[in-house]
């Protein structure tokens, strides 16, 4: 038997506790629940803080975290006066179905190499990826190691479904993941995924990432610029542009380092499915978030018109190319014929490693560690920064491998980055990262692969360049 919530909202039931399990999470994921399976319609008003947090025996601290996490999410509304109230696009029909060139190229450098997309590879868990392999090599049977499990290793599968359900709010199962190499051949997947239902042209966030575009180029359809700004993609520009689908990085964008604003993913989500177009989410480092736990998918709010993609690039290396997508049931089948007719499947023995590695906690112990050494990197990047460049701002949320720099205005970013590379250090401007929508001028620091003496020597050279080529 579960707890029964009765308010002016449906009867709501959230299961039983978990004794593993946070209690905050575990309200999280009943309230998700109870919305994507429609007991808590679009508009039900819920229960007062205090009130639910008597009725479940928590704390009323943690009911209004729950709330805050699931407004962020998209899910709530926060109404002054009339409390909080379930969103208007949030589990409409489909939500909760559960069927079965000059820019950044990641080239290893001499110097300091601020590269963004690169995580600390002296971080890399050796020994548990070893004894994952071998544990891998050792149970899988001969008549695994032929051609099949077109959609990726099932052992993977069942591992990320149940991974990112947790971890990262998405309505997954195992039937509706196809793993593929890396993002990258996911984003290839959704192109052609596109192709196949007539469309024709994919926006995409404008500074962003700029292998997505040519990616999308090479599959022979049109990129369509939209700006994105600290609150995430302009959904009225992107509505406006009107393409067949989107690709956004709802909990942390290259290079700005945005995440997007509950009404605009609310927004976002309406008009796709007002339009008929596809999301993709690319949820490339989104377990790396250092202030607070990251935002939940958008994939979870609208698993009808979301695909989720997810990486290990940043987790744990990008050698391994190892990704995935999720895809709304009816796209599955699809989804598996490109992914294998691309390379006839991936690769059994390491995902079947990686599933260990997921399913045994040595990859969230490694997380844990991970955030542990960006949160201090990180931070000798900003003290540095206010120490050599006291005017400078820094946008971007405390996330993932990269912060931008403002640079003083009128000042030339190449003229920096020209500068900062005589001394040996590596970086790129915002303009590396812009196809139509020109930023002030900035720098894009990336401090995964750097030391934190290499960063206060990269801070102290670009401060150098400032001020002779400024
Ligand atoms: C925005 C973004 N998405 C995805 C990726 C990762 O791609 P992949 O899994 O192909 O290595 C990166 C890596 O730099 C990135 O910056």
């Amino acid at each position: 038997m579960g707890t029964t919530l009765h308010s002016a909202s449906p009867e709501l039931l959230l299961p039983d506790w978990d004794p593993r399990r946070a209690r905050r999470a575990q309200v999280e994921a009943g309230l998700r629940e109870a919305i994507r399976g429609g007991r808590l319609a679009p508009g039900a008003r819920l229960p007062s803080s205090r009130a639910l947090a008597a009725q479940l025996g928590v704390s009323r601290r943690l009911v209004v975290d729950a709330y805050g996490q699931l407004g962020a999410e998209g899910y709530l509304i926060a109404r002054r006066g009339s409390g909080t109230v379930v969103a208007s696009h949030a589990g409409e029909p489909g939500a909760g179905a559960r069927p079965e060139p000059p820019a950044p190229v990641p080239t290893p450098v001499d110097g300091i190499d601020l590269f963004p997309g690169a995580p600390d590879l002296s971080l890399f868990p050796r020994r548990a990826w070893e004894r994952a392999l071998r544990k891998a090599l050792a149970e899988l049977p001969d008549a695994r190691l032929s051609y099949g499990e077109l959609a990726g290793t099932t052992e993977l599968r069942v591992a990320l479904a149940a991974y990112l359900g947790r971890s990262r709010a998405a309505d997954a199962d195992p039937g509706r993941i196809v793993v593929t190499s890396g993002y990258q051949q996911g984003l290839r997947v959704f192109c052609q995924l596109l192709r196949a239902r007539g469309g024709s042209r994919v926006a995409v966030e404008d500074p962003g990432y700029p292998i997505a575009g040519w990616t999308i180029e090479s599959e022979r359809l049109e990129v369509v610029p939209v700006a994105i700004d600290d609150d995430g993609i302009d959904v009225e520009a992107l509505q406006e542009t009107a393409p067949d689908a989107v690709v956004v990085t709802p909990a942390h964008s290259l290079p700005l380092g945005a995440v997007m604003a509950p009404d605009r993913r609310r927004r976002l989500v309406a008009w796709a499915r007002e339009s008929g177009a596809l999301v993709l989410e690319d949820d490339y480092d989104a377990e790396l978030r250092y202030d607070r736990g990251p935002a939940g998918t958008l994939q979870g709010l609208a698993p009808d018109v979301v695909v989720l993609a997810g990486t290990v690039s940043k987790t744990l290396a990008p050698a391994l190319r190892i990704g995935w997508i999720v895809v709304p049931a009816e796209l599955t089948p699809l989804a598996v014929t490109a992914r294998a007719s691309a390379d006839g499947g991936g690769r059994r023995i390491e995902e079947r490693a990686l599933a260990e590695l997921i399913e045994s906690g040595a990859f969230d112990r490694h997380l844990r560690a991970a955030r542990q050494r960006y949160r201090v990197k990180r931070a000798a990047l900003l003290e540095a920064i206010a120490a050599a460049l006291p005017d400078r701002g820094v946008r971007g949320v405390a996330a993932g491998l990269h912060a931008v720099l403002e640079l003083p205005t009128g000042v030339e970013e190449a003229a920096v980055v020209a500068g900062a590379a005589e001394a040996g250090v590596h970086v790129h401007g915002l303009g590396a990262f812009t196809r139509a929508h020109r930023q002030p001028p900035g720098l894009v620091l990336g401090y995964g692969l750097a030391s934190e003496r290499e960063l206060r020597e990269a801070v102290a050279a670009i401060a150098a360049a400032v001020r002779e080529r400024g």
